[in-house]
């Protein structure tokens, strides 16, 4: 059974009153009007909102599918898309400098990891973009952007989240994991919509008005693979953060890394300078395994 638009108005204020005590309660989404577009089946739901803000439409746009059949993945990749599963995405006019248009990423899995911790769920984040349940993949973030002299004037923040739908052996849904632990705290895709919602627009919020040091420390907290190790290039090192630009910090532990020639896997951004064992990795050039979270 697909989502039902009533079920979704329902549960808005519903979430919106559970989620404003939680950490995310400073934040609730002011203005963003969520016109709200559901279909049964999509090429992709992040398309559609493309061609909906080319026809007019504003900030807030909302769009959710059933399913889809060519979803996309961050780099490129495919989002396998069977019925069951939450597919979401909604424009935004963020007016951010380019640099910075990571950080929409960062913001919306840090608030939709946010808005389902606050339902007693322990998830948590693998960057740069991965929801984590019990070490497994819950969902993703795709964020596309227009840029226009060098802001990112509009964006679609693209989420999917597995609820029913089947999943491979490195992931993970929601239901299952609500049933095996005896749980029923999302009891519906509706609700779970609404919580995403609410996710991403105060995660986003937070960002845009509390600046991104404050965003940075709440994604850190929630950040999985904090302190683990990591192999770049075949040389060992150890995750350390994340940087303004989403960039990931692996301290080196190779005695003689800087006879290494590691260009075009790590970066310096310009905001953060790295320590002399450090190395700023781009988001997409290396992949966390799921066995390091
Ligand atoms: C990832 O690769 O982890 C991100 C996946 C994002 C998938 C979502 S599903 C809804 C939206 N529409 C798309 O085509 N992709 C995003």
């Amino acid at each position: 059974m697909g989502l039902n638009r009533e079920r979704l108005e329902a549960a808005w204020p519903i979430v919106q009153s559970n989620l404003s005590q939680s950490p995310l309660k400073r934040k609730l989404p002011r203005a963003i009007n969520f016109d709200l577009h559901i279909f049964d089946r999509l090429e992709s739901t992040n398309k559609t909102v493309w061609q909906l803000i080319n026809h007019g439409a504003v900030p807030g746009t909302t769009v959710i599918a059933d399913r889809q059949t060519s979803g996309r993945g961050q780099w490129g990749r495919q989002w396998n898309s069977p019925p069951g599963g939450l597919y979401l995405s909604i424009a935004l006019a963020p007016n951010l400098p380019v640099a910075n248009s990571f950080q929409l990423t960062l913001s919306s899995v840090w608030g939709i990891a946010t808005a389902l911790r606050a339902y007693h769920l322990p998830v948590l984040i693998k960057w740069p973009n991965d929801l984590v349940l019990q070490g497994r993949k819950l969902g993703g973030i795709l964020s596309e952007t227009k840029i226009k002299a060098e802001t990112v004037t509009t964006a679609v923040v693209g989420v999917g989240i597995n609820w029913e739908n089947s999943v491979p052996e490195t992931g993970i849904n929601l239901r299952s994991y609500q049933r095996e632990h005896q749980l029923d705290r999302i009891s519906s895709l509706e609700m779970l919509a609404a919580i995403t919602l609410h996710g991403i627009a105060s995660g986003v919020e937070l960002m845009l008005s509390e600046g991104v040091e404050e965003l940075l420390s709440g994604y850190l907290a929630l950040l999985g693979s904090l302190g683990q190790k990591v192999k770049i290039s075949g040389h060992p090192g150890i995750i350390t953060g994340v940087t303004p630009t989403g960039d990931l910090r692996v301290e080196l532990q190779f005695p003689n890394h800087s006879r290494v020639n590691l260009t075009g896997l790590a970066g310096r951004s310009p905001q953060s300078k790295p320590s002399r064992s450090e190395i700023l990795v781009k988001p997409g050039t290396i992949r966390l395994g799921y066995d390091t979270l």
